[in-house]
């Protein structure tokens, strides 16, 4: 079977209802995973923002947005592809000073030395291909500045088969060497996204000539789970997320 190459994935979030079927994933509560295991892992790696300088690429809704000019960054820009999470995103930041721009990272020029601080969560397994979008963060961070990516979880995206059914209770790694597009049963339709392996993500953010930090898999933390054991022990089963964080020396 033949898949796409090239997709833009802000065209999926731009499909009647996906954006709202979005908002109420993220806003679940303790079982959204990304509330309570990819959010605290890259607030814990970005640390204070206060006065800097920071970039969202893929910024969806604007959530991180708020966070960032509610940390009293100097400055906030988002790009994001979907017209519908950038109207979203600008409605949920008016009146903070923060720019959301409507761009495909895969056109990403970037602005020498613009930015303290680039963060792209949950974005870049929608691309084909990283390294443009990676070297243009590396052109656009000034000396000093922080990268910090998260990614579906390689192990969740190697599969080519994946059945749609309702809550999983067993997870198939397969395919694992073998990099490229994947379809999905997401909010109820079929999104792409690329698989790459962990060691590629790696290579990726080292070929943009950004040294690497830290890796991390965004392990469920017990108190973060208000006492719900099943969550917490589903949680513990498969990594979601891998995330990446580096900088560029001063
Ligand atoms: C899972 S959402 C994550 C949004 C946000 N980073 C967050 O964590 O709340 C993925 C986002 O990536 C955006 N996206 C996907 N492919 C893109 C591309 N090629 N260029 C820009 N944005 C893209 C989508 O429009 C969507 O808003």
């Amino acid at each position: 079977m033949d898949l796409p190459r090239n997709v833009n994935g802000g065209a999926f979030y731009d499909q009647p209802g996906v954006a709202e079927q979005f908002r109420e994933h993220r806003e679940s509560g303790a079982r959204s995973p990304n509330l309570v295991m990819e959010e605290p892992a890259v607030l814990a790696e970005l640390g204070s923002l206060a006065g800097l300088r920071v970039l969202d690429l893929g910024c969806g809704d604007g959530s991180f947005g708020r966070t960032a000019t509610a940390a009293g960054c100097r400055s906030y820009l988002g790009i994001d592809a979907s017209q519908a999470m950038v109207a979203e995103a600008r409605s949920r930041l008016t009146g903070t000073g923060a720019r959301v721009e409507h761009s495909d990272l895969a056109q990403l020029e970037g602005q020498a030395g613009a930015f303290d601080v680039i963060v792209s969560r949950m974005v870049l397994h929608y691309l084909d291909d990283v390294g443009p979008v990676l070297a243009a963060a590396r052109r656009s961070l000034a000396p000093g500045g922080r990268l910090v990516i998260t990614v579906a979880h390689p192990v969740l995206t190697a599969p080519k088969l994946v059945e749609a059914t309702g809550e999983r209770t067993s997870w198939l790694v397969d395919d694992y060497f073998e990099p490229g597009a994947r379809e999905r049963p997401w909010f109820g339709r079929t999104v792409t996204w690329f698989h790459r392996t962990v060691e590629e993500y790696v290579r990726e953010v080292m070929t943009a000539g950004i040294r690497l930090t830290s890796l991390q898999e965004c392990a469920p933390v017990e108190a973060r789970f208000e006492g719900d054991e099943p969550e917490l022990r589903r949680r513990r089963r498969v990594p979601l997320f891998l995330l990446l964080a580096g900088d560029i020396p001063g």
